[in-house]
């Protein structure tokens, strides 16, 4: 039974307090389409029954199975290439020139399936050789966990067109008709199931943040604050990447845009305040309920 204009608000206002997913009216027939796995192994023939079930069981795996089902989850290895250039710019200059001894901390933000934080550990290999496992530390997240166990698994069937053919004997190994990324890439990757309007005690202040094609599902109001939170995750000189059809551009004024041959970062552009605010799942749910 195809939902009432009330009853699509209410999914609307679960997506959005879920992940940030902003569905307009038009995609009604996404949300049923792309459900209707989920009403089949919960047992449920009408949409409202998973909706209740998903806010009785808001710390469970249906909340998850539903961002899994309703997020894209696209990538690519070495999806726009300069960017990667410029990422291994950054370490030469930082562990050559300046001969930095802290390790760099690396954030992918919505990892998908593995492919971005792979290139930047094949980068970071590349570039720094042994010592990348002591001088850079990539965190890899995303919210949607099939997601992020392929991403931790690392077996591809098919690794694109971008990859470089030296890479591939270095960093993959045959497996199953496919390629597993090697263990010498391992230690350097660090995957994690976080949601990122809600991510939690942060592991480090992170000097590199990749986070593309992720905020085009946020509607303006929440993107804005979502990078204005960003910031606070960054190191004062740190580098923000984001999709090459993505703009900061009258979205937010925390940073400044830099180009760099066909690149474009961000840098913060007022001080970054270490984040202090927790804001809860919880109490997300809680905002969510009295709507
Ligand atoms: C299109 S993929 C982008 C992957 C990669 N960054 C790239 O550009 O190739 C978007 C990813 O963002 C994740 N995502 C969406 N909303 C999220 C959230 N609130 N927290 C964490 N990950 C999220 C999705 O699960 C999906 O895997």
């Amino acid at each position: 039974m195809p939902l009432t204009p009330e009853q699509f608000k209410l999914w609307q206002a679960l997506l959005k307090d879920m992940a940030g997913i902003h569905l307009d009216e038009q995609k009604s027939y996404l949300l049923a389409t792309r459900l209707s796995p989920l009403l089949n192994a919960y047992g449920f023939d009408d949409l409202m029954d998973l909706y209740a079930q998903a806010q009785d069981d808001w710390n469970g795996a249906l909340p998850a199975e539903i961002v899994q089902v309703m997020t894209t989850h696209e990538t690519n290895f070495f999806r726009h290439p300069p960017a990667y250039e410029f990422f291994a710019d950054l370490l030469r200059a930082q562990f050559e020139t300046q001969t930095r001894d802290r390790p760099l901390q690396v954030l992918s933000a919505g990892c998908s399936t593995g492919e971005e934080p792979w290139s930047l550990a094949m980068t970071a290999a590349d570039v720094l050789g042994e010592r990348a496992e002591r001088l850079v530390r990539i965190h890899a997240w995303d919210i949607a966990p099939a997601s992020l166990a392929m991403a931790r698994e690392g077996v591809y069937r098919d690794l694109g067109k971008k990859v470089d053919p030296a890479f591939i004997d270095r960093y993959f190994q045959p497996h199953e008709g496919g390629r597993r990324i090697r263990d010498n890439l391992r230690q350097l990757v660090r995957f994690e199931v976080r949601n990122l309007l809600n991510p939690g005690t942060l592991p480090a202040r992170f000097d590199i943040v990749f986070c593309k094609n992720v905020a085009i599902y946020f509607d303006p109001p929440t993107r804005a604050a979502f990078f204005e939170e960003v910031l606070s995750w960054m190191s004062p000189q740190g580098y923000l990447f984001i999709g090459s059809g993505e703009s900061l551009v009258g979205v937010t004024r925390a940073f400044r845009r830099e180009r760099h041959g066909e690149v474009t970062v961000y840098r913060p552009e007022i001080e970054p305040v270490a984040r202090t605010m927790e804001y809860s799942r919880e109490r997300r749910r809680s905002e969510h309920s009295t709507k």
